[in-house]
């Protein structure tokens, strides 16, 4: 496969300028004197590194004159060797300021901005051993990166890492929403609690759906997102998680202070690597508004540029699927089952259905052999089989027959984390979908990893979904996994790695014992969980009741909410997951038919995280402008002020909102559709009912 690499740039200006002579200089008086500081273009943000007096590589961050990260210290405990820690002093320091414009092949925006100024700190053991170590700090206007590279050197060759000591020490106990530090699932609902009250032991369910998930100590999953008393916002969270493991942050609730912790496995072997490598960036985003949080492109920014130039057989798309049948138990996914969902009728049923609702993709689960035993991991074996579809289930005919509509099918592989039986089954499994052109594959991991003592965070894990996005590449087909390892930005150098589960979705709705997913919860994953890259939460659906399914369980939003889903969850595929009967004919599917899925230009308009967030965004192929806003359990009004607009154009504004009866309680499917006539000095005043939301599509008239 060629790859071209190629860095798409309007103009780049980077300055490298060495301070080598006069560092050593100063270093063979005293490196503790050294102090090294790099701030942001704008220079609101500020690093300091520093080498502590018994050498310690150390840095603190400012904010506006305003300490955000106090002294913190950053080592590495190496296993048959002594610790990377102290002792230290700096060889090189190396500054230099970088300033390019990049193009998305999709995405929430059409270009980004990539400015910042890097320092690179060489540094090396007084020591006997004199290993080194570099650090790279990237300062941008909306935080921080900074990685550690191990050069290739005599004494250290071989390394295995048991643990990387990052200190993050807070300056206040902040208002922190956190998920614990489970080491296999991300499928959890966000807490809101102060830093010193963060408790992620309280959640430890050894037995829940997907079997293992472990918690080994107080620790949190990133982004984790907090707000200080002077009213900053700042996420913590890691960029370019290759070939290394996953890092939660343990935290020191007495002393406000965070560490990195790395999922390790059964051999409490965190990772093993050769010199030369670098570690992910960690990072730290710094923002006085929370939207702005959501704007920033720091993660990305801070992964490779894309390895392909295009991707023309991929394009961002809504999909339906036989899939929500199964959640709420109309259908099943084994052939044995009361109603096997994936059957040629229904996927043909589904498919006209598509191409009259602008839909272009169709998933349809439980296709292929393996279902009966997927819950019997009980003799360690998976059964799935990944060319062999259902004897109801004509697979080149779905195909073929979507085609002459116009829609795709989406690939399924729930691998039910059997990663020996899937990866022996990844070529044959790939060839027949580059065979089929299928150009996207949604795939799974429900349960604990097969190798037993591997999680889904550690470092075999993030190695075996890297294979995937490349064998994905090689043939063609853009990967939507779940139960996935964490986002990391990776979809700037891989844009097959089209989206990722990784959250408490939608379907918790339809089957969880505790009530499903609150009001608030859609109003705090776009400001955590999503920092990292896009969800498939898969929103849309109209029948919050889940009668007579599910009579037990609802959705707790509005209909409304629903809709403005499609524009507050940045994704590059949005499922339109409800039976057809519950949007054939309904007045509200013609939101769904407009909503553009890849974008110009997205703003967040107003945001408090755990309150109410409201997203703009302008599709690229037609300019339109799609609006969502969405409230907690609260009903609440806000003004929108249409200035994003163009000058001199007049739009249709059409509303789709909660009635002043709404409510995610009782009555949440009531809605009105309002008509008016809008332009850039427009002032709207949306009022929201207590789990609703507003969902606006803004197209210009004439
Ligand atoms: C869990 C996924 O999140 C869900 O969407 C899927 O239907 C099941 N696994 C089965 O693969
Ligand atoms: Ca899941």
């Amino acid at each position: 496969m060629k790859i071209i690499l190629k860095l798409k740039s309007i103009y780049t200006i980077i300055i490298v300028y060495s301070i080598l002579i006069i560092a050593v200089t100063i270093l063979s008086c005293n490196n503790s004197q050294l102090n090294t500081t790099v701030t942001s273009p704008n220079e609101f943000v500020k690093v300091d590194f520093f080498i502590s007096d018994k050498g310690e590589p150390t840095y603190v961050v400012n904010y506006k004159n305003e300490k955000v990260i106090d002294t913190s210290k950053m080592s590495f405990d190496l296993k048959a060797s002594s610790p990377l820690s102290e002792n230290f002093k700096i060889i090189n320091v190396k500054a230099s300021t970088t300033d390019e414009t990049w193009d998305m092949i999709w995405g929430e925006d059409a270009q980004v901005r990539n400015y910042y100024n890097a320092l690179k700190v060489e540094l090396v053991e007084t020591s006997k051993l004199k290993r080194r170590l570099n650090i790279v700090f990237k300062v941008y206007d909306d935080g921080i990166g900074f990685r550690y590279e191990f050069p290739k050197q005599e004494h250290l060759n071989d390394v295995v890492i048991i643990d990387e000591n990052t200190e993050f020490n807070l300056t206040g106990d902040h208002k922190v929403w956190w998920i614990p530090g489970d080491w296999d699932i991300y499928e959890y609902l966000y807490n809101t609690t102060k830093f010193s009250e963060i408790d992620a032991l309280k959640h430890y369910e050894p037995e829940t759906h997907l079997g293992q998930t472990y918690i080994p100590e107080n620790a949190v999953n990133t982004p984790v997102t907090m707000k200080t008393s002077s009213g900053l916002y700042l996420s913590f969270h890691e960029a370019d998680l290759t070939n290394y493991a996953g890092m939660t942050l343990a935290v020191d609730t007495q002393n406000l202070k965070m560490k990195s912790e790395l999922v390790g496995n059964s051999e409490n072997i965190k990772v093993k690597r050769q010199t030369p490598f670098n570690t992910p960036w960690r990072t730290i985003q710094i923002a006085d508004r929370a939207g702005s949080l959501i704007e920033s492109k720091l993660i990305v920014n801070l992964n490779d540029p894309s390895i392909i130039d295009n991707m023309l057989y991929f394009k961002p798309m809504k999909y339906s699927g036989i899939w929500w049948d199964m959640h709420i138990g109309t259908g099943s996914w084994d052939y044995s089952g009361k109603y096997h969902g994936a059957n040629t009728k229904y996927a043909k049923e589904m498919i006209d259905f598509s191409s009259e609702h602008n839909i272009d993709g169709m998933l349809v689960e439980g296709w292929n052999t393996g279902w009966e035993k997927w819950w019997d991991k009980k003799n360690k074996k998976v059964h799935f089989n990944f060319v062999t579809p259902y004897p109801d289930y004509d697979l080149e005919e779905v195909v073929r027959y979507g085609k002459s509509k116009g829609v795709e099918l989406v690939m399924h592989h729930e691998t039910s984390a059997d990663i020996i039986r899937y990866e022996k089954q990844l070529d044959t499994a790939f060839a027949l979908m580059k065979n089929l052109g299928i150009h996207a594959v949604k795939t799974g991991y429900v349960g604990s990893i097969l190798p037993e003592g591997e999680y889904h965070h550690g470092q075999y894990m993030v190695n075996h979904y890297q294979k995937v996005l490349e064998k994905g590449l090689e043939t063609q087909v853009a990967i939507n996994a779940h139960e996935p390892i964490k986002a990391t930005g990776k979809r700037r150098t891989y844009p097959v790695a089209i989206a990722r589960e990784g959250v408490r979705g939608q379907e918790y709705n339809a089957w969880a014992k505790d009530g499903g997913n609150p009001p608030e919860h859609l109003t705090i994953v776009p400001f955590t969980r999503m920092l990292g890259g896009p969800i498939d939460y898969t929103p849309g659906i109209f029948n919050t009741s889940l009668k007579p399914s599910r009579p037990e369980n609802q959705i707790n939003t509005t209909l409304a909410h629903q809709l403005a889903l499609y524009v507050v969850l940045y994704s590059p595929v949005q499922m339109v997951p409800d039976l057809i009967e519950h949007y054939k004919g309904h007045p509200a599917m013609q939101f769904i038919k407009d909503v553009g899925v890849d974008w110009n230009t997205s703003k967040v308009l107003n945001a408090e995280i755990g309150e109410f967030i409201t997203v703009a965004r302008q599709e690229k192929s037609t300019k339109n402008w799609f609006l969502g806003a969405i409230t907690d359990e609260n009903k609440r009004t806000i003004k929108i002020k249409l200035d994003f607009l163009d000058e001199g154009k007049t739009y249709i504004a059409r509303l789709y909102k909660d009635t002043s009866e709404s409510h995610y309680l009782d009555n949440p499917e009531v809605f009105e559709i309002e008509e008016n006539n809008v332009n850039k000095s427009t002032i709207l005043e949306l009022n929201l009912a207590q789990g609703g939301g507003c969902a606006i599509s803004l197209i210009p008239k004439n």
